[in-house]
Formats: structure tokens, C-alpha cells, sequence
């Protein structure tokens, strides 16, 4: 693997993002997943993309995090104002010490260890302690032990597992190991989360309790960038909205413009019913709580 790349002069001052992608291209043979993508996202907003099965949702995520190398294009992320970093170059687990975390679209959780557990194995990466740190017991070690304890305690209790976390994570409800994942995700202290359909399989309490939670992420000042296809979801909780189409960016505006945009309405939803009823639905800014919504109408799960 290549060392990582320079790092470049921040973006001008006023501009404030914390994410910028720019012509990104991945090609596997003869298939291109993602075709000369470029996005931005600024600070504290929840940017949503959406697109159908197949797209390049996860493809771009996983050229975000390290997983894959584009032969084309930058990624260059802003952990704080004025500073830059270039992620392409960089593996994964270098990448999310950047500031960059995220959820699997298949659920990726430590079955046989509990809830705690799993939270604490965000935290610890973040920690100095080594394995040899850990069998000498160092005064720091048991420090930080303690400490890993009360941040996951704090970290569950915030995405709403603060009761359930010493059971097991394979005996969780589907909703809640998605919320764990979340919560690990979050020990990693990122400064950009991202969340691969984490609406998918779960039930509409579970939707709600979902939609609260991003938006409580992003009140902290984590920014979010969420994929997902349930798109009342989506008009509910996302700021800004991109939409993929067979690897290119087709739309891309707030999620009124999107659900009113011919070109989505056409690739993404076939006709424009679905959309139309998910943004009657919820408005883009909704107040945190509000009555239960009816069963989401362009739900898809995999
Ligand atoms: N490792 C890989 N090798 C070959 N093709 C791949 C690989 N990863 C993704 N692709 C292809 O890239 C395209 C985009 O896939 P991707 O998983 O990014 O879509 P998606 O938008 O996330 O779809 P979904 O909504 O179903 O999750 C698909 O045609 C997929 O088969
Ligand atoms: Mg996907």
C-alpha cells in the first residue's frame, strides 16, 4: 500500500468543510462503480446520499474510508477548520484515527461480546495502552480501563442501550446492535460518521428512534454522511442531499429540490409517487418530536 498522500494547503477561509470529494472514479474491470463523483459536505450538516441498488453508495464509502483506492480523483477531509488531510493513500484504520468513522451496511459487531465490549473496542483504539501495557498493568493502563468503562457507559446510554449494556450484542434487537454499531462507531471520536443504510431491517419505532439519534449526533458536531433508501428518513433528517446513479451524481440540493428533480424522480424512484408521499410525510425540518409517521413508502432493504 502507498504511504499516505501530501497533505495540502487548507480550504480558503469562510468555507467551513469537513469533506470534499473531488472526480472521484473506481473501476472494477470492465465495470465502473463510481464515475468522476464529486461532493462536498460542510460542518455539522447531515449530507444523505441516496441512489438505487447498485449505485456506488457503499463503493463511495468505502473509497472515503480506505477500503478501496479510486485510480481517479481526491479526498481530502477537514478534521477542524484549517486543517486538511488526504485520505486516499491511507488504511482504514489510519483513516478512522483521521477523524473518519462509519457503520457497515451489514451489521459488523463482535457477536459474542456484550454491547459494553463492543462500545469499549471504538474507544480503546483511540487509547496508548498496547497488549503489553495491558498484562503489565500499568498505573495509566488501569486508568484508562476505568475511563473506556465510563465513556462507553456514556456512549450507550446515548444512543439509548444505557440498560443494555452488558448483554450480549448477538441477543440485541436488529435495531439496537445498528444503534451499536453507532455507538462504537462514535467511541472512535470521529469528526465524520458514517452511516451505511442504518435504517435498513429495522421497524418504525426503531426508524424514529434513528432519526432522533442523527440528529443528537449532529447537534454535537458530528457531521453525518448517511446513505440510506428509506426516504422519509432522508426528508426528515438530512440537510443537503446528493443522489447516484449507475456511478454518477445526478442530483445533488436540498431534499425539496431533490424530490421535485425530474432526473431523480425518473432513476431513483420510477415515477415520483414514492418521493412525493415521503416528503408529504415529514418535512425536511421536522421538530424532534412529533407523532408516529405512517409506514415509509419508499422503504427498501436489501
Ligand atoms: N469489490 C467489488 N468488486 C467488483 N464489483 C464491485 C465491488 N464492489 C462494488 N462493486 C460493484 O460496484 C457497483 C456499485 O456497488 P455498491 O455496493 O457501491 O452499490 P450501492 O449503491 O451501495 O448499492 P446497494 O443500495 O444495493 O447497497 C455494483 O455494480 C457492484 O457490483
Ligand atoms: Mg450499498
Amino acid at each position: 500500500m502507498s504511504a499516505p498522500a501530501v497533505e495540502r494547503p487548507a480550504a480558503p477561509a469562510g468555507t467551513d468543510k469537513v469533506l470534499e470529494v473531488s472526480g472521484l472514479t473506481l473501476r472494477f474491470g470492465g465495470l465502473t462503480s463510481l464515475d468522476n463523483v464529486s461532493l462536498s459536505q460542510t460542518r455539522g450538516e447531515v449530507l444523505s446520499v441516496i441512489g438505487p441498488n447498485g449505485a456506488g453508495k457503499t463503493s463511495l464509502f468505502n473509497c472515503l474510508t480506505g477500503v478501496y483506492t479510486p485510480q481517479e480523483g481526491d479526498v481530502r477531509f477537514f478534521p477542524e477548520p484549517g486543517v486538511v488531510k488526504s485520505v486516499l493513500g491511507r488504511k482504514p484504520y489510519q483513516v478512522n484515527h483521521l477523524g473518519i468513522a462509519r457503520t457497515f451496511q451489514n451489521i459488523r459487531l463482535f457477536n459474542a461480546l456484550t454491547a459494553l465490549e463492543n462500545v469499549k473496542i471504538g474507544i480503546e483504539s483511540r487509547q496508548r495502552t498496547g497488549p503489553i501495557g495491558a498484562m503489565l498493568h500499568m498505573p495509566w493502563n488501569r486508568r484508562e480501563e476505568r475511563e473506556s468503562d465510563e465513556e462507553a457507559y456514556r456512549l450507550l446510554t446515548f444512543v439509548g442501550l444505557g440498560k443494555r449494556a452488558n448483554e450480549v450484542s448477538s441477543s440485541l434487537p436488529y435495531g439496537d446492535q445498528r444503534r451499536l454499531e453507532i455507538a462504537r462507531a462514535l467511541g472512535t471520536q470521529p469528526r465524520l460518521l458514517l452511516l451505511d443504510e442504518p435504517a435498513a431491517g429495522t421497524n418504525p419505532a426503531e426508524k424514529r428512534q434513528l432519526e432522533v439519534l442523527i440528529r443528537d449526533i449532529a447537534e454535537t458536531g458530528v457531521s453525518v454522511l448517511l446513505i440510506e433508501h428509506d426516504m422519509k428518513l432522508v426528508m426528515s433528517v438530512a440537510t443537503n442531499v446528493v443522489v447516484l446513479n449507475f456511478g454518477q451524481v445526478i442530483a445533488a440540493g436540498t431534499p425539496q429540490q431533490i424530490q421535485r428533480d425530474p432526473k431523480v424522480v425518473e432513476a431513483y424512484l420510477g415515477g415520483g409517487d414514492d418521493v412525493d408521499k415521503a416528503a408529504a410525510n415529514k418535512p425536511a425540518k421536522a421538530p424532534a418530536k412529533k407523532a408516529p409517521a405512517k409506514k415509509t413508502p419508499a422503504e427498501e432493504t436489501d
